[in-house]
């Protein structure tokens, strides 16, 4: 059973998916055995309750830099015996401790086809921005193994969602998370879960009958 920690700040929309997709039975051999929020205020620790699952808080605001922040969220980690770490909205970097650590064991979602618009934090609308601005057809999301290069990694999955000639960066968002964050995150996991996954060098191959 693999333990899952997710990592959170904001809505848990993504988190909702994982959670959701969990009940239906498609994230096998699995435990989402914790939600951790940067944010006391985050929606996403609402949902992590109502869905009965333990959650935590680690401030960012309390601490003065990005070192004793990621100490935290190691500690956190470890003391909760998480396998897999999946980030679900969650806009800080993560070190190179932690990084080494968990390596091709932290999940993140971007909400572009990596590795285009490779810049801004999870929470930002820089991605979008950028689409909008460069006329792109295509845009889409990316779920990837976490590096110490910001959003760049060994990409799991990916799915594009057509721009349309009136789209916005807010609208081209919500798009994206409806069309293709939400599915990819969960299945990810799910492909990790079930230990088809095997990274070789920069590149993730999927094993296994699933594809
Ligand atoms: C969205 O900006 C999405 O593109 C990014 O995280 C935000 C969603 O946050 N990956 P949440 O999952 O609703 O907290």
């Amino acid at each position: 059973m693999v333990r899952i920690g997710i990592l959170v700040s904001g809505g848990g929309t993504n988190l909702q998916a994982i959670i959701d997709s969990r009940l239906f039975g498609e994230i096998p051999n699995s435990e989402i055995a914790a939600v951790i929020s940067s944010n006391p205020d985050a929606y996403a620790l609402t949902r992590a309750k109502s869905a009965g699952i333990d959650s935590f808080v680690v401030d960012r605001e309390i601490f003065p830099n990005e070192g004793s922040f990621n100490e935290a969220i190691i500690k956190k980690l470890h003391d909760l015996d998480i396998e897999l770490v999946v980030l679900a909205g969650f806009p800080h970097v993560l070190d190179k401790a932690i990084v080494e650590k968990y390596k091709n064991r932290i999940i993140n979602i971007h909400p572009s086809l990596l590795p285009s618009f490779a810049c801004g934090k999870a929470k930002e609308l820089i991605p979008h921005e950028m689409a909008i601005k460069e006329g792109v057809k295509i845009s889409g999301a990316t779920a990837y193994f976490v590096t110490e290069k910001l959003n760049s990694g060994p990409i799991i999955l990916q799915k594009a969602v057509e721009v349309s000639q009136d789209d916005t960066a807010i609208t081209l968002q919500s798009k994206v998370m409806r069309e293709a964050e939400w599915s990819i995150l969960p299945r990810a996991i799910a492909l990790y879960c079930i230990g088809a996954l095997e990274v070789s060098g920069e590149k993730v191959k999927i094993i296994g009958e699933i594809q």
